[in-house]
């Protein structure tokens, strides 16, 4: 795992930019492992600024993102179908896009569909990671066991609690999310996870002292062959 500290968040968006730039340019029909949460919308900012300016195009690659909440309507603004058309795709010429269906009445067929989708597509190239404070990544919450493809997965307290402040009062969160499996993401050719603020701190530091803690799921990131972690001063500081 490589680990480049910047100084702050919008350098980290534009080092995990450049990434995703050199990505399209090698194989303009790459496989995009696309996430959600705070963190990623900076880079998926600095992208929309860089497909304006003419210099990076999307038109051949598709992507996959790692959740969504189920169930839950693609029209509820906290979707995470909602926030990638709001934060990336209305913004790009990326057309050819999935996400795990939350509105699916079977959620085991959905998974299926999904990881039948990923292996159709040759598998992703480049995977956008964010990482939650309890190590998570996607919607893999810390376990004693960890699935390789998609599944339906319970959200821990310490999700749902981090993500109640999207949710507006008399709003039903979601307890439960279609993710990606840790073997799916692992599968992934490239990954880039990006952690930023000093919240995340204490688990740069976990995540990052070389231990393998196997109820922080990023730390199975520690045996991927090709990880980039980007981490901007403040969420270095323990490091
Ligand atoms: C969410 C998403 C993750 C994301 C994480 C951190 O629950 N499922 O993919 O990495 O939380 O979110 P944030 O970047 O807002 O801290």
């Amino acid at each position: 795992m490589k680990k480049i500290v910047l100084d702050t968040y919008q350098d980290v968006c534009c080092a995990a930019a450049d990434i995703y730039a050199a990505q399209l340019k090698t194989k303009p029909n790459s496989v995009l492992g696309l996430a959600t949460g705070s963190t990623p919308i900076g880079l998926y900012e600095e992208l929309a600024r860089r497909y304006e300016a003419k210099e990076i195009d999307f038109s051949k690659a598709r992507s996959f993102n790692l959740d969504e909440y189920y169930p839950i309507e693609k029209s509820h603004q906290q979707s995470y179908d909602y926030f990638m058309h709001d934060n990336f795709f209305s913004k790009v010429n990326l057309s050819k896009h999935d996400i795990p269906n939350g509105e699916a009445k079977d959620a085991i067929a959905e998974c299926k569909r999904y990881d039948e989708e990923i292996a159709a597509a040759g598998g992703i190239d480049l995977m956008l990671l964010g990482i939650g404070h309890n190590g998570h990544i996607g919607f893999n919450e810390p376990s004693v066991s960890y699935s390789m493809g998609t599944y339906l997965t319970e959200l821990t307290e310490s999700s749902i609690t981090a993500n109640a402040r999207f949710f507006g009062k008399n709003e039903v969160q979601p307890t439960r999310a279609l993710t990606m499996g840790i073997g799916e993401i692992f599968r992934s050719r490239q990954i880039v996870l990006i952690i930023s603020g000093e919240g995340k701190a204490p688990i740069a530091k976990k995540l990052l002292e070389g231990v393998i803690h196997t109820d922080v799921p990023a730390c199975f990131l520690l045996l991927h062959p090709n990880t980039t972690v980007f981490l901007d001063k403040a969420a270095a500081s323990l490091c």
